[in-house]
């Protein structure tokens, strides 16, 4: 692969990589204990979260479908690479584990996009309507939370096997 397309695709890695998890460290961080602060019991704060959700969901998709692409090129172009499952160096073992880890990101993602999220928002739209159960939307919200912080402590373990890998 040429310098300049491995480059390009380093550059998209990169990007992809500061979206996604960027994007949970803030959310988690500082957003979510923020806006619980500030909206606490307002009907704004069931909106607030929905909207978040539904406009950060696409990004972290489509950054994953970059990251996986992108990996695939830069891991074939690498010189202690030795083919499929050929797991004989360290580079490969740290790659192993950061391959690893993001499935357990992509168990965590899809847990919550097709489990606890329409929950989630079937609660907060019944809850707008005055007719919920907001010890359910508790419960929920809560799972929800969980999971993205432990898909936010995967993340930091695969930029902790990136940095190993790159290392060597
Ligand atoms: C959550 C998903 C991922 C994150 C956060 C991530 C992050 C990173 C970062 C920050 C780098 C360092 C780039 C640099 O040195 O400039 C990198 C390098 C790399 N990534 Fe990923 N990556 C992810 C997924 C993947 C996937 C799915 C693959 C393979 C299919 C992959 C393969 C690679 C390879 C081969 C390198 C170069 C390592 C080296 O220089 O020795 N990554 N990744």
């Amino acid at each position: 692969m040429s310098p300049l397309l491995l480059a390009i695709s380093f550059f998209f890695h990169l990007v992809a990589t500061v979206i996604w998890i960027g994007g949970l460290v803030i959310i988690t961080l500082l957003v979510w204990p923020e806006m619980r602060r500030t909206l606490e019991s307002s009907p704004a704060l069931l909106a607030l979260l929905t909207r978040l959700r539904r406009r950060f969901v696409p990004w972290s998709n489509f950054s994953l479908v970059v990251l996986v692409v992108t990996g695939l090129a830069q891991m074939t172009a690498n010189p202690n690479y030795d083919g499929f499952l050929q797991i004989d160096n360290d580079w490969s073992r740290a790659m192993l584990l950061k391959h690893l880890t993001i499935a357990g990101m992509v168990v965590c993602g899809v847990v919550l996009q097709y489990g606890v999220t329409p929950a989630l928002e079937r609660a907060s739209l019944l809850l707008e309507r005055g007719k919920g159960d907001p010890a359910e939307w508790e419960r929920l919200r809560r799972r929800e939370i969980r999971l993205t912080q432990i898909n936010l402590l995967l993340g930091i373990a695969v930029l902790g096997f990136t940095a190993w890998a790159t290392a060597i």
